[in-house]
């Protein structure tokens, strides 16, 4: 069976100024959102970033070149850590290293920017975090997981490398997320987290996950109490009693067998 594409990493509308950050093979889901803004030769101001080892392994280079031609107000900005004798400055990267904070003032990424970023686990802690760092929403920054991380099963014991935790930042508002087995009790704040998974995430509580969109129910957990909203909605909903925290956000005090 196919279902059809679904998830919450889609390129929002409006006139906000775009900024495509991705490394490796991370830039294959905002390819698509750069095809779509071509397609519609949009006006914002779009930016591509990327980081990648060098010219040998750039993924769709040319492609992006062509695709960025009609884009009046588009500008890309390439970084290659380990540049090859064979790859030019200034015709096939712009600089060489890793992207930082000062890459980002270089380029100018702006503050009302939405920011759609794919890549390794660690490279989008580092860019999502500098990115905060310079004052851009965090609702602002849309990641995308690309390359699964080890998934965990929750209530079984095993090496974590951090005991759970309160998240960082816990602020003293909100609606309370309780994870029942792990003994964490915390505050949902919807302009940081889009699922109670992320949450769990933030905690360092096991939490077992897949697709995070919705459709495998790898996530599916026991909801001890409360209730929940679905965004986006399951293609299945979960058993009673339980529920899918890939894709849900609390509707008040709730508690969760994790
Ligand atoms: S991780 Fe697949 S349904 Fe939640």
């Amino acid at each position: 069976d196919v279902s059809s594409p679904r998830g919450s990493f889609i390129l929002q509308s409006g006139e906000r100024p775009v900024v495509l950050l991705s490394a490796g093979i991370g830039a294959t889901p905002v390819l698509a959102m750069l095809h779509a803004l071509a397609a519609d030769r949009s006006t914002r101001q779009v930016l591509w970033i990327h980081a990648v080892r060098d010219g040998q392994h750039h993924p769709f280079a040319a492609e992006i070149r062509g695709v960025m031609a009609p884009l009046t107000n588009g500008h890309t900005f390439v970084c290659y850590s380990r540049p090859t004798s064979r790859d030019k400055m200034g015709e096939h990267f712009d600089t060489a290293g890793h992207l930082s904070r000062s890459v980002f003032d270089e380029v100018r990424v702006p503050q009302d920017a939405d920011v759609y970023l794919c890549g390794p686990t660690r490279f989008m802690a580092d860019m999502k975090q500098t990115l905060t760092d310079m004052g851009l929403a965090p609702e602002r920054i849309h990641v995308e997981i690309f390359s699964g991380s080890d998934s965990m099963s929750p209530g079984v014991a095993r090496a974590v490398a951090r005991a759970p935790h309160l998240p960082e930042g816990d602020a003293d508002t909100g609606p309370l997320v309780s994870f029942a087995r792990s003994g964490i009790a915390a505050h949902w704040n919807p302009s940081k987290y889009q699922s109670i998974l992320e949450l769990a995430e933030g905690c360092d509580v096991p939490a077992r996950w897949s697709c995070r969109t919705g459709v495998c129910h790898n996530c599916e957990s026991g909801l001890v109490s409360g209730a929940v909203v679905y965004g986006p909605e399951p293609l299945d909903k979960p058993a009673d009693g339980n529920v899918l925290i890939c894709c849900s956000q609390p509707l008040g005090d709730v508690a969760i067998d994790l």
